[in-house]
């Protein structure tokens, strides 16, 4: 009776999936709509507001990289919308132990509503996505970071608004983050300036395509003067802990501190996707600067993965 999967089968054929892997997976009008929509959310949850229009679907977790806010965030964003949140370690599943991705993708997709994924290669969630009947967020790959980006967004349009045409700086190594600010630069129209040592640029074809809006910098304070926005990272991202004294050296002479903010914009804020290492790509008192909205942007990456969840899977449907 094998017909009887057919309608079935086609069903999620048809489905028009979306899925979040980069930030190019947004229109700029997507993007405004799900900053927002976070925004909105999380004045609603600040007035104690129930809304919980998810009850039993089920978001799975998979993670083979550490985290704290990332896993906070989404499992608790989830609970909130009145569903259910599954953490999948690949130290525990059979993914760990070598089982295909697209296998893994087929048999997980079928039983849960929508995946998040943090792992090493960034081909790992596009093999996913392609094998699954339902949305996929990229939750951090080795290239990039999107999930943080939509919660800078929203953290910068609270302060000071739509951030078309201003002027960002990205101080550090040209990684995963760093990445995600220049697909962020491109979706929402702004100009990026990045301050790294020499051997540490950014994926040359991102830079290379962006040239428009994306210059790299040597010096620091050359590359901060006339910024809205300061964002810095970890030296050494998770993978490369082995790195980290190498890094040590070659990075001493980018740290932000409140001399570098003092440089930039007067209004111009600081942030960090966390976490941070104080004395290494910040001074010790540069998170308490009166120009740190990091905690804010912490908090936010609850508030915008729950409008990324709702945008996924309301048009997905
Ligand atoms: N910023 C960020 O993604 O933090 P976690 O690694 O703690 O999830
Ligand atoms: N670049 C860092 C970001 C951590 C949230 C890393 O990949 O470890």
């Amino acid at each position: 009776m094998s017909f009887c999967y057919w309608p079935l089968l086609l069903e999620t054929a048809m489905k028009n999936i979306r899925h979040f892997l980069t930030l190019l997976d947004l229109s700029q009008a997507e993007f405004h709509q799900i900053i927002h929509r976070a925004i909105e959310l999380k004045s609603m949850r600040n007035r104690g507001e129930n809304f919980a229009p998810f009850p039993n679907k089920v978001l799975g977790m998979i993670f083979e990289k550490s985290s704290t806010r990332t896993r906070v965030s989404f499992e608790a964003g989830m609970a909130q919308f009145g569903g259910h949140a599954m953490f999948l370690s690949s130290r525990d599943t059979q993914l760990g132990r070598g089982e295909p991705i697209q296998d893994s993708a087929k048999v997980i997709s079928s039983m849960l509503d929508i995946v998040m994924i943090r792992t090493f290669s960034h081909s790992i969630v596009e093999d996913f996505a392609k094998h699954s009947s339902v949305p996929v967020i990229n939750a951090l790959t080795d290239d990039y970071h999107p999930c943080q980006l939509l919660a800078d967004m929203q953290t910068y349009w609270e302060h000071r608004g739509d951030i078309q045409g201003k002027t960002v700086t990205w101080v550090g190594d040209g990684n995963n983050m760093c990445h995600s600010y220049i697909n962020a630069a491109k979706v929402l129209d702004f100009k990026l300036n990045i301050a790294c040592p020499a051997g540490y640029d950014p994926s040359p074809e991102l830079v290379a395509k962006n040239s428009d809006r994306v210059t790299i910098f040597r010096d620091i304070k050359d590359a901060v003067h006339n910024s809205d926005l300061i964002v810095t990272d970890v030296w050494a991202s998770m993978g490369q802990e082995q790195e980290q004294l190498a890094r040590e050296k070659s990075f001493a002479d980018y740290q932000v501190n409140p001399e570098i903010m003092h440089l930039a914009n007067k209004e111009a804020l600081f942030m960090h996707c966390l976490p941070a290492h104080r004395g290494e790509e910040i001074s010790d008192d540069m998170l308490d600067n009166p120009s740190s909205v990091v905690f804010e942007e912490a908090e936010n990456r609850l508030h915008a993965q729950k409008a990324l969840m709702e945008f996924l899977l309301n048009a997905s449907q």
